[in-house]
């Protein structure tokens, strides 16, 4: 097999999407599209891939990080031109170059690999990624000669009318003979309606010194959007999503409204989980088996054990075991660990802190900076109080203790094992274990006192 290298161009501002933030780091389904891209690329044998950076560098860099080697496009000349800034680092090579566009998030590894496979039987100096579509504007049309081979590409805007009516298009996909490439790029001119260098007249190039150019078309038109404005940034959206939850319910995770449920590209969920409509799953979030998420539920970069229930709730950067129960109304905020079998329940908010198994909180409480053990009951009402205005401290409170409703926990403080806080304490001191503590005003009746205050008229 070749070498294979991969220039991924993405040095563009994305004029028409109108947007402080560079075209190829907007997100669809919450990847940056030069990041699906990326990421699809890196599934294919590829010895070196190349970004071409310019607008955003610094963004697009750290966003990719090493992923890829860079190269700057200081002035947009065109794609060509952006191609060009590879020479240094490919120049020379012996192998295959595949050009993508960062623009096109669709574009996935199989076809691309069909790709490579067709320029290699074709022994073809160039090969495109065509589609035929029902509506072509905006793209690059595929000319052909009487007998059906490629002859040259023609930009939308320097089309003719007859050449408009060709559903062919360019994907902005390619594969070439690395050395002819480059060797082909330094005779592109700016000759054209838009004054840049168009990578696309490497194929008449080509073709014109007699080398074989050919274009493998794919029946998978979806994958080949190129994404220019919000409305076609829509249109991806809807594509992704689709076929993200599509794999999922093939793979055995029942969606019962999947327009109304959105999962990011690299969620994992097991078999016989079922997803309520108004789910968001996102970032690195893995879900168990039969657990039960939504309605409503909005879960970023949580790692879910099986068998776990979580409504109309919030969850981020966080773990959460198996058979826990989490909601309606709950929010577990970032670094917290809900151990097996908890139960966190309406409006509850759980900040930084581990819960410890089989441990509740059932009702209206605020846990934050804690270390809750084993088999703790947490009462209605019941807070850490963990914040002096400054600085924040932990509470501690060990296995099996019982909280009274409505306690507020003034940390720094340890609840110890076994303990047992009366309903109403404001804990100041650490408790020790198997002690019941109360903190609080001692009742006082004055007997037929109402009638003293005559406040009766
Ligand atoms: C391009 C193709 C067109 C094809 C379409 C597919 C050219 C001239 N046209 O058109 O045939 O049908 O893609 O989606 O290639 N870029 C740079 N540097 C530049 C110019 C562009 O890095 O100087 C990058 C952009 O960031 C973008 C990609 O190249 O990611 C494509 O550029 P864009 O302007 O979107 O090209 P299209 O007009 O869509
Ligand atoms: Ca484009």
């Amino acid at each position: 097999m070749s070498k294979r290298f991969a220039v991924i161009l993405a040095a563009g501002q994305g004029t028409r999407m109108k947007s402080k933030l560079y075209k190829v780091l907007h997100p669809v389904c919450g990847k940056p599209m030069v990041q699906h891209v990326v990421d699809q690329i890196t599934k294919l044998h590829i010895e070196e891939i190349i970004t071409v950076i310019g607008h955003g560098a610094d963004l697009v860099k750290s966003q990719l990080g090493e992923q890829s080697h860079y190269v700057f496009q200081e002035q947009q000349l065109g794609t060509a031109h952006a191609v060009v800034q590879a020479k240094d680092l490919l120049e020379g090579k012996e192998g295959i170059t595949l050009v993508v566009c960062g623009d096109t998030p669709l574009i996935k590894a199989e076809t691309m690999e069909s790709l490579f496979k067709h320029h290699e039987e074709q022994s073809a100096k160039a090969t495109i990624l065509t589609a035929s579509i029902e509506n072509p504007t905006g793209y690059g049309r595929i000319i052909r000669d009487e007998n059906g081979h490629v002859e040259k590409i023609v930009e939308h805007k320097d089309a003719t009318e007859a050449e408009r009516k060709i559903n062919e298009i360019n994907t902005g996909t390619y594969c070439f003979d690395n050395q002819a490439l480059f060797k082909a790029l330094s005779n592109v001119s700016n000759d054209n309606v838009q004054g840049e260098y168009y990578l696309p007249d490497v194929i008449e190039i080509l073709k014109k010194q007699g080398d074989t150019v050919t274009a493998f078309q794919t029946d998978e038109f979806e994958e080949t959007l190129g994404v220019n404005d919000r409305v076609a940034l829509a249109e991806a959206e809807r594509i992704m999503k689709n076929r993200i939850n599509e794999q999922h319910m093939r793979n055995g995770v029942s969606i019962v409204d999947p327009s109304n449920t959105y999962i990011g590209p690299d969620v994992v969920i097991g078999q016989d989980t079922v997803l309520l409509p108004g789910t968001i799953l996102k970032g690195n979030t893995t879900i168990g088996s039969e657990c039960m998420i939504g309605p409503f539920s909005e879960i970023e970069d949580c790692e879910v054990g099986d068998n776990t229930v979580i409504r109309q709730s919030a969850a981020f950067k966080s773990s959460i075991g198996s058979e826990v129960n989490i909601g309606p109304f709950a929010h577990i905020r970032p670094d917290s660990s809900i151990q097996d079998e908890v139960k966190i329940g309406n409006f509850v908010e759980i900040k930084k802190a581990v819960i410890g198994k089989a441990s509740k909180a059932s009702h209206l409480s605020y846990i934050g900076d804690a270390e809750v053990g084993a088999d703790v009951n947490i009462g209605c009402g019941s807070i850490t109080v963990n914040y002096d205005g400054k600085n924040k401290f932990l509470t501690k409170i060990e296995d099996g203790v019982f909280i009274g409703c409505n306690s507020n926990l003034v940390a720094p403080v340890t609840i110890g094992k076994g303990a047992y806080v009366a309903a109403g304490s404001t804990i100041t001191n650490n408790v020790p274990g198997e002690a019941l503590s109360i903190a609080r005003a001692r009742q006082v009746n004055k007997e037929n006192y109402v009638e003293k205050l005559n406040l009766k008229k």
